[in-house]
């Protein structure tokens, strides 16, 4: 039931910070990942994976997409992400040393089933990430790790796609465990930073509270754009993804830096452009480089809404708006960001007068390839 809430999926963002925590009750102990439901893809079977294929649709995939990056960068395994519906007929390299990890909230998404069973049948390793118990996906794959976000009603996916990047994590610190690939100390900061985020959502639900007042103002734009990169690219695509099927908008996420190779001559006087910058703390040094971007739109008269850590001055001269996040490691930080994108679609919708809980042409779970 909706509650006190005006929508589904205003209540349903709301919980976000305990679909994470939820996800993660019971999983870690002692300082150290958990997860019994793996079964027969046992320490020894993961620690010989070779290669890893996400499959997943829409915002699963890009939770998926999330999970990659994290995923390659703790356990030293290469991962790639396909969409369900393009895996199958690619013709897909597949051996018994491929783990294939499917992403469904609902686990009913006939796309995705058919590209567990092909997998499956193709010799591979399936494990699969789903919120729902007893679907179709789980009861195809070897072992299954249930994100627990509880039902989610709206068609659009908020805290599902939170839990799934959450379960992403803990699979990828799982595995760096059994291959070896992280430091006590570096497992042990990254279980940390994990188990800080229910809270630091808690604090951005908070932060996210004046959107309104911007997706007000926003009601007659007819595009936006939203720009990220690294792990912040999932966040723009998935900023995009809400925001065409809840205000029926045209949205496009792009990776920053392949703004000056194309996208930049979309940019005119009045475009709005969310940017989703990367902590100055970063030693990547992609900070300074995303600042350059948002001075390049900013100097075609683009109006920039920055997604930003608390705290950064460097974004200040030159955004429009800046929504602040708190302080996180740089991998941790998406799951944060995507939250105020998640609140500006749904404000946006509503200032529309739109339906949020039940956007034209959609459903929510796609039982049809
Ligand atoms: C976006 C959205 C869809 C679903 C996609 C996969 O807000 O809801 O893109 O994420 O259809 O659905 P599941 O996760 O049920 O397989």
């Amino acid at each position: 039931e909706k509650g006190g809430w005006s929508s589904f999926m205003r209540k349903e963002i709301s919980e976000e910070p305990d679909a994470v925590a939820n996800t993660l009750l019971g999983r870690v102990v002692d300082g150290a990942v958990v997860l019994p439901e793996l079964g027969a893809l046992t320490p020894e079977v993961l620690a010989d994976i070779d290669r890893i294929v996400i499959i997943a649709c829409g915002t699963a995939a890009y939770a998926g997409l999330l999970g990659s990056y994290a995923i390659e960068s703790w356990a030293r395994v290469p991962v790639q992400v396909e969409l369900s519906h393009e895996f199958r007929y690619r013709n897909p390299i597949i051996t018994p040393r491929t783990l294939v990890v499917s992403i469904s909230q609902s686990g009913e998404t006939m796309d995705t089933l058919m590209a567990v069973r092909f997998a499956a049948e193709s010799g591979a390793r399936v494990l699969s990430i789903c919120n729902t118990q007893g679907s179709s996906i789980p009861r195809e794959s070897e072992a299954v790790i249930y994100t627990h976000a509880g039902p989610e009603v709206a068609v659009a996916s908020t805290k599902a796609f939170v839990a799934q990047v959450t379960a992403l994590y803990l699979l990828g610190l799982h595995l760096a465990t059994v291959r070896g690939t992280l430091s006590p100390a570096e497992l042990a900061h990254n279980i940390d930073e994990l188990q800080a985020i229910p809270a630091k959502l808690a604090d951005v639900l908070v932060a996210s509270e004046d959107i309104g007042q911007l997706a007000g103002w926003m009601a007659d734009t007819r595009s936006v754009l939203f720009l990220g990169r690294n792990v912040g690219y999932p966040v723009a695509l998935e900023g995009a993804l809400k925001l065409k099927e809840l205000a029926y908008i045209h949205a496009e996420g792009f990776a920053a830096g392949e703004l000056k190779h194309g996208p930049i001559a979309l940019i005119e006087p009045g475009q709005i452009v969310f940017v989703i910058v990367p902590s100055p703390r970063d030693p990547s040094s992609l900070h300074p480089k995303v600042v350059s971007n948002i001075q390049e739109i900013r100097a075609r008269g683009a109006r920039v809404i920055a997604i930003a850590e608390k705290g950064d001055a460097a974004v200040l001269p030159f955004a429009d708006e800046v929504i602040p996040i708190p302080l996180a490691s740089p991998m941790f930080e998406p799951i944060l960001a995507v939250v105020p994108l998640h609140i500006f679609a749904l404000e946006l919708a509503t200032a529309k007068g739109l339906d949020v809980d039940q956007p034209r042409n959609l459903a929510k779970s796609v039982t049809v390839e």
